[in-house]
């Protein structure tokens, strides 16, 4: 079953074909970071604009890229939320005219969802239920114990800022290029992780926190003055806060683990692409006789794509095909919680 998959939930414009779930046939992102450079973060109407632009021929670059035409399509998945409204409707508005269109299933994701596919999308053998899995990005953190396809409990989320919307704004405090993720992580290398010893947010349950810890690294920014503009202040903030973030995200993930006895530990998001977050959970899972740890490789499975739009959208359908036979008119969540 081939599906396509349509994310235009935030800054990406992205379109992909995959099949039974799990093989990428394309992978098409027309990414807007550029765009947003200039404003040191997302416009919600510059993107939605961008999104309008840039779909058909991105759609188009998926068929193609496949070396498949739009008969061979067998259902459309597309984002619903959560995102920005303007950016959701345009991909959302998209799908339903071509699944009505070409007389298609329509299936609408959840976005978080979507991420927690984006390990499915390996030649390894299929994850084994039940997991626990962490979706860190720009707008979230979510912990959610997975128990099965479409069998979600959801664990804890950020109380404020999302860890990537942490770390993009403690790179604008420390005048490091947009995103903030990787600037933080490659600034971080040359940097001493002890040298500046920031607060780790313990709240209790399994949500986090992150706006005291930005807080303390503007406080450390201003009482440093001159001298915070230095490369060694910035590598040395940069691995600080990496490390902050990194042991509490980790932490959290595999005590739920052990917590749930879980089969498996995933990380997924933009922020599950740092190196550093990886090392602090292999870490902690074999200190807690944990083995299977997955994250992609693949740095666009990481950060927002279709390809884990199309696989969650065929895992949805499986379950319930005749939930999906009718095209559907749906409205687009931006907050849409994970049930
Ligand atoms: O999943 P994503 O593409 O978009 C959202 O749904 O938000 O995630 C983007 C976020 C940004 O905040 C970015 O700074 C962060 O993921 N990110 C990283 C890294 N790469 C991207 N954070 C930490 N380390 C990285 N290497
Ligand atoms: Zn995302």
């Amino acid at each position: 079953m081939i599906v396509l998959g349509i994310e235009t939930s935030c800054d990406e414009t992205a379109a992909a074909l995959v099949e039974d779930g799990r093989r990428i046939l394309s992978n098409v992102i027309a990414s807007q970071i550029e765009l947003h450079r200039l404003t040191g973060g997302v416009v919600p109407e510059v993107a939605a604009r961008e999104h309008v632009i840039k779909l058909p021929h991105v759609i188009k670059r998926a068929l193609k890229g496949a070396q498949k035409n739009v008969s061979d399509i067998d259902a459309i998945a597309v984002t619903r939320g959560p995102g920005l409204l303007s950016s959701l409707l345009i991909g959302a508005n998209s799908a339903i005219a071509l699944a009505a269109a070409l007389r298609l299933p329509l299936i609408p994701v959840n976005h978080i969802v979507g991420h927690m596919y984006a390990n499915w999308l390996t030649k390894r053998p299929p994850p084994q239920f039940p997991i626990v899995v962490l979706t860190a990005s720009g707008g979230h953190s979510e912990l959610i114990f997975w128990k099965g396809h479409g069998e979600y409990r959801f664990l804890g989320s950020t109380l404020d800022d999302a860890a990537g919307e942490a770390f993009d704004k403690v790179a604008r405090l420390l005048k490091l290029p947009y995103p903030g993720g990787p600037s933080i992580e490659r600034a971080a290398i040359g940097g001493n992780p002890m040298k500046y010893p920031l607060p780790r947010a313990w709240v209790t349950g399994w949500d986090f926190s992150f706006s005291g810890l930005k807080t303390a690294v503007l406080r450390l920014v201003q009482k440093t003055g001159k001298k915070a503009s230095t490369k060694q202040f910035q590598r040395d903030c940069a691995a600080s806060f990496q490390e902050a973030v990194c042991e509490v995200l980790a932490t959290k993930l595999v005590n739920a683990a052990v917590q749930f006895h879980a089969q498996e530990v995933h990380v997924a998001g933009g922020v599950s692409a740092n190196a550093r977050l990886r090392a602090w959970t292999k870490n902690l899972m074999d200190k807690a006789g944990l083995r299977t740890l997955r994250y992609s490789n693949d740095l666009k499975l990481c950060t927002d794509n279709a390809a884990m739009i199309a696989s969650a959208g065929y895992f949805a359908y499986k379950g319930n095909p005749a939930k999906y036979k009718k095209t559907k008119i749906f409205e687009c969540d931006p907050n849409l919680p994970i049930s």
